[in-house]
């Protein structure tokens, strides 16, 4: 793997040995992973809480240095996102990038090192996938079967078609609901994807993952026709009807779609996810470095 553009850059045998070197780091014997001299660069055209302070964090863990590109660059002077990724480049040893529109790709092609998708447009977001599907390993890899129901703005977000892009690859092991509430588009598939008419508060009951996402309003001057805004706000009362062992995730940011008292829930995942994305950043740029 030279970039991480996109979740089919992403070999099983890579996955394996990221979530490896994520696991020491989780339990706590990551000391051998080191990155010593190596140094990060965070180019994030868009805002971001989680991705950037993670990928910082996870490089200054393993002992690499990281610059960040300032919102004072010379971009204000009218330089091309290709001109700044090519001096950045000079720099660095891996450029890590978020886009608002889908030239991940394109971008890459200016930069002699390895560049990590961070999140383009509502395309992709390669790494939330990898945590997600490290998280669902965490807490469900005893079941043969997993059926998880994706809600929220399920055109828009970029985290469920990279999450979906993985989970593809074991169409035995997930069962995928979408309701026609939030995915009216998506089709059905070989048995694995599918969508149910019933509401999502009906199929609560069957699921093992609930996993949430925001409406992406931001995106939706472009083609406002194809979002999707779900009114299902998840409260206490409702994890209720959820089976035991079920757990609810969200990549955050959230905003009113799941009630602050829910955080109180040991199916509240979301933030061990936060939690993980820091290990599995750290397997991911320890793995490409
Ligand atoms: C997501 C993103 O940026 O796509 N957040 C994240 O990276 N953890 C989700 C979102 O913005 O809704």
């Amino acid at each position: 793997m030279h970039h991480l553009l996109n979740v089919d850059d992403l070999k099983p045998n890579d996955i394996e040995a990221i979530f490896n070197i994520a696991h020491y780091c989780h339990t706590g014997h990551g000391e051998s992973f080191r990155v010593k001299n190596k140094i990060m660069a965070t180019l994030f055209f868009e805002p971001s809480t989680r991705t950037k302070l993670s990928f910082q964090a996870a490089m200054y863990k393993l002992g690499g240095q990281v610059i960040d590109l300032p919102t004072e660059s010379s971009q204000k002077k009218g330089e091309s996102d290709a001109d700044t990724v090519k001096t950045v480049a000079q720099y660095a040893d891996v450029l890590v990038i978020r886009h608002p529109a889908e030239i991940m790709e394109s971008l890459a092609a200016y930069s002699d090192k390895p560049v990590i998708n961070a999140g383009e447009g509502h395309l992709e977001h390669p790494t939330q996938a990898l945590i997600d599907l490290y998280t669902i390993r965490q807490y469900q890899s005893k079941k043969e079967k997993i059926t998880i129901m994706f809600t929220g703005d399920c055109y828009y977000s970029r985290t469920i078609p990279s999450l979906l892009s993985l989970l593809r690859r074991e169409p035995d092991k997930y069962r995928i609901i979408f309701t026609n509430e939030v995915a009216p588009w998506i089709e059905k598939e070989a048995n694995m994807i599918f969508t149910d008419e019933s509401k999502i508060k009906d199929n609560l009951p069957k699921v093992d993952v609930l996993y949430m996402t925001r409406t992406q309003k931001e995106r939706w001057g472009k083609t406002p026709e194809k979002g999707t805004e779900s009114d299902f706000v998840l409260t206490k009362d409702l994890t209720y009807t959820m089976k035991a062992d079920a757990i609810i995730m969200h990549p955050l940011p959230r905003n009113e779609e799941i009630h602050p008292e829910v955080d109180q829930n040991y199916r509240a995942v979301y933030f061990q996810q936060v939690k993980n994305g820091l290990f599995v950043r750290m397997g991911l740029l320890y793995h490409l470095l």
